[in-house]
């Protein structure tokens, strides 16, 4: 058996505006899941998937990659596993799709680059949700902190690094989970209903995201959080935060937080708050009282690669 590991990502800023062509900076996890395959004679595909959703994406990029890397197999014996929950939106679809695209490549090519395996799992992410950035597939294959445009077409690594440097990120789950897809579609809607202003948001959050990553690059952490801060008053007047979401952020900022916002779609999930080291344990008490649980993640940390 070959095993192969992706990580999950977290939206740092950018979200929705990234769908039309702004960039966005994500960041890859420490929540990893893994992709253990082998061939097999039996001329079958057995799938040994815990989280049923998982073995859509299995399937897809299989035949994506088999057909793409003309790959010929006689069977397949493929397991998943993950040590997070996909109730977070910390992206296992899209860390499924790259790993097992990447378990297919060393166990019958090898010789696969970064941009070939993102190519082929957005495409199979994009055949199965329709919509999408790709910046999770990304997040998936590359690792680190990158500043994202759509497809691919700029994935620069930010030296960013959210677990020294005297400065913290606190995740908070909000106990309800978000469907990216029906979000992403109704923001389509308002926009065809307010073209100009849904732009004009949308262009602006292009705007906070660049000066963001200058302020981050000099490790300027209170500009990045007011900036997260102007991010998520647009995101709210698109209209994707909720009460829930609002509250864990309202909390994190009374207790001292450089900058909160929601993260990812939006309608649930997880809000982020970006904390001096001094402040994390505060602000992490603040978001429980707020009815959050705390999720503890690492970021920038690796891409997918092979584990065994
Ligand atoms: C969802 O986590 C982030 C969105 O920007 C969708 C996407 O980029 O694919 C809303």
């Amino acid at each position: 058996m070959t095993t192969v590991s992706a990580p999950g990502k977290l939206m740092l800023m950018g979200e929705h505006a990234v769908v039309y062509g702004y960039p966005c900076i994500v960041t890859a996890v420490s929540e990893r899941l893994q992709v253990s395959m082998e061939e097999t004679t039996d001329g079958n595909i057995t799938i040994d998937a815990p989280q049923v959703k998982n073995t859509r994406f299995v399937n897809q990029a299989i035949i994506d990659g088999t057909n793409t890397w003309n790959i010929l197999h006689k069977g397949l014996r493929i397991k998943t596993q993950s040590n997070f929950s996909n109730c977070y939106g910390f992206g296992s679809s899209s860390a499924v799709t790259v790993a097992t695209l990447f378990a297919l490549a060393q166990v019958f090519r090898n010789n696969v680059t970064q941009k070939q395996l993102f190519d082929t799992a957005y495409k199979t992410v994009l055949s199965i949700q329709g919509v999408g950035s790709g910046f999770d597939v990304a997040a998936a294959t590359y690792g680190k902190t990158l500043l994202y445009i759509k497809g691919g077409s700029t994935l620069d690594e930010l030296p960013w690094n959210l677990n020294t440097n005297g400065v913290s990120l606190v995740v908070g789950y909000s106990g309800v989970k978000a469907d990216t897809t029906i979000i992403v579609k109704e923001v389509a809607k308002k926009r065809e209903e307010q073209l100009e202003r849904v732009d004009r948001i949308f262009e602006a959050i292009g705007k906070l995201v660049v000066q963001a990553k200058e302020a981050g690059d000099k490790n300027d952490w209170e500009t990045v959080g007011k900036l997260m801060n102007f991010n998520q008053e647009y995101l709210r007047d698109l209209g994707v935060s909720t009460e829930k979401l609002d509250a864990m952020i309202l909390g994190a900022m009374k207790a001292g937080a450089y900058g909160a916002k929601l993260s990812g779609a939006g309608g649930g999930d997880c809000v982020i708050a970006l904390v001096s080291k001094g402040k994390k344990e505060t602000v992490e008490q603040a978001i429980t009282q707020s009815g959050g649980t705390i999720v503890s993640v690492q970021t920038g940390t690796e891409g997918v690669m092979v584990t065994e």
